[in-house]
């Protein structure tokens, strides 16, 4: 139950590494399930998602070493206990992307049905759908979920839209489960989101045969079996939008490297036209805010729109221009824990269903908040930087799910984040 001190204001001026992409890690290591023998992951960074990620691959069989490189190495040769536990998974909901490989893998998974969380309900139904187009058999028991295909996953065409869109992980998990199918699976309205193109990418370096990798069409010709892989994970698309946001809001100038700008367009546009300026630069870029910035309208959307993973950093940005911004939360519509924590802090926030009319403010004043879920908490660390005096950030332990060290980190650079153990 760390608690952070954050000293504020600060003008950021320096350089930040990005770390591998921890959305993109997660379905990766669950891809190792896949093929049996040992796989090599590049670039999985070191987060307390990650490890938990580890704890449920060790319990299905698994065993994973972290070399003095740091690369991952996960040895799926034993696959013994097809199971995802509650107390794992309820944990992190990601773990619920083991299922459609385990079920590939032994004809049969059980996984807990993961819980709602801090940004909304978050349902599995497309999940669960997706692998019943293949062919399985399931049913929920106790919580759990329970897959079974004894005479293995047959291909098909299936729609993978829902009420928000696309879903990532629950295309991650039918993609994962349709390499070992037999036939042709055509997934339609699939995630375009990089991490989804990293797993594919991944697959294919496997023995995978899939096609439209980046569209919202999958094509995935079944194979017999893969072969563990050597992989390096994409650098991390948030954590690198979060940083900038940092140098934004600071007015500061951060250099960025290891950070893709391709995949990155909606949130270098919406910077361009606030006013900050993002210019390419060797294997990332700099970021630099001189002048006022400018209100804008924002809507979260699916992948290349602009990610709702970022929707709570920019909130705290845009509450430091001169007029109105609207926020429109368009892929989780209740993921608006950090209004009222932003609002402690003398931001002008006002709520309509999935909409936040942001009202700028001319500065933030440091109070004492409580962290609520990963990127609610990022937008209160941006906050504090920029607050004048001292804000306490309680509950770090969300912000170290996705962020590694964020105060060793920005510290160099200017920042003043002090971590207290409690
Ligand atoms: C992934 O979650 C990410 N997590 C989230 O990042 C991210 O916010 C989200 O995608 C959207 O980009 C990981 O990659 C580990 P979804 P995921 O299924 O896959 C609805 C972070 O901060 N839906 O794409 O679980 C759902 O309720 C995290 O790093 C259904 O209706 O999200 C939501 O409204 C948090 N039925 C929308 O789809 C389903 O079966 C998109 O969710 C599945 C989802």
């Amino acid at each position: 139950m760390d608690i952070f001190h954050i000293e504020g204001p600060v003008r950021l001026s320096g350089s930040v590494s990005i770390n591998g992409s921890k959305n993109a890690s997660l379905p990766i290591m669950a891809a190792a399930i896949l093929a049996p023998g040992e796989s090599s992951l590049k670039s999985v960074p070191h987060l307390s998602d990650i490890s938990v990620c580890g704890k449920l691959l060790s319990q299905l069989g698994c065993k994973l070493t972290r070399e003095p490189d740091g690369d991952l190495r996960i040895d799926s040769t034993v696959i013994d206990n097809p199971v995802g536990e509650y107390e794992i998974v309820r944990r992190m909901r990601a773990g619920i992307c083991i299922l459609g490989p385990l079920l590939a893998r032994c004809g049969r998974a059980e996984v807990s049905m993961p819980g709602g969380c801090a940004i909304g309900d978050r349902p599995v139904n497309l999940h669960i759908r997706g692998l019943q187009e293949l062919g399985a058999q399931i049913h929920l028991k106790n919580g759990y979920i329970i897959a079974e295909a004894p005479n293995g996953l047959r291909g098909k065409d299936i729609f993978m839209g829902g009420p928000f869109g696309s879903t990532v992980l629950g295309t991650a998990n039918v993609l994962m489960a349709a390499t070992l199918a037999k036939g042709r699976t055509v997934i339609e309205s699939a995630a375009c989101e990089p991490e989804i193109t990293d797993l594919a990418n991944c697959l294919n370096k496997m023995g995978a045969r899939i096609t439209g990798i980046g569209s919202p069409r999958l094509i995935i010709e079944g194979v017999k079996e893969l072969q563990p892989v050597e992989f390096k994970v994409i650098p991390d698309r948030i954590e690198a939008g979060t940083f900038m946001v940092a140098a934004a809001i600071t007015e500061g100038e951060l250099r960025l490297q290891n950070c893709r700008l391709d995949d990155m367009m909606a949130v270098v546009d919406r910077l361009r036209n606030i006013g900050v300026t993002v210019d390419a630069e060797g294997d990332g870029c700099l970021v630099t805010r001189t002048g006022p910035i400018k209100p804008a309208d924002i809507t979260t959307q699916p992948y290349p729109g602009f990610p709702t993973d970022l929707q709570a950093q920019f909130m705290a940005l845009l509450s430091l221009t001169d007029g109105n911004s609207v926020i429109i939360e368009k892929v989780f519509p209740d993921r608006f824990m950090h209004v009222a924590e932003l609002n402690r802090m003398a931001a002008n926030l006002r709520k309509e269903g999935p909409v936040v009319i942001v009202a700028g403010v001319k500065k933030l004043i440091a109070a004492p908040v409580m962290a609520s879920d990963l990127r609610a908490s990022a937008a209160l660390v941006l906050a504090g930087l920029a607050a004048e005096g001292s804000t306490t950030i309680q509950r770090v332990y969300h912000i170290d799910r996705g962020y590694e060290r964020i105060e060793k980190r920005l510290n160099p650079a200017g920042a003043k984040i002090t971590r207290e153990s409690v």
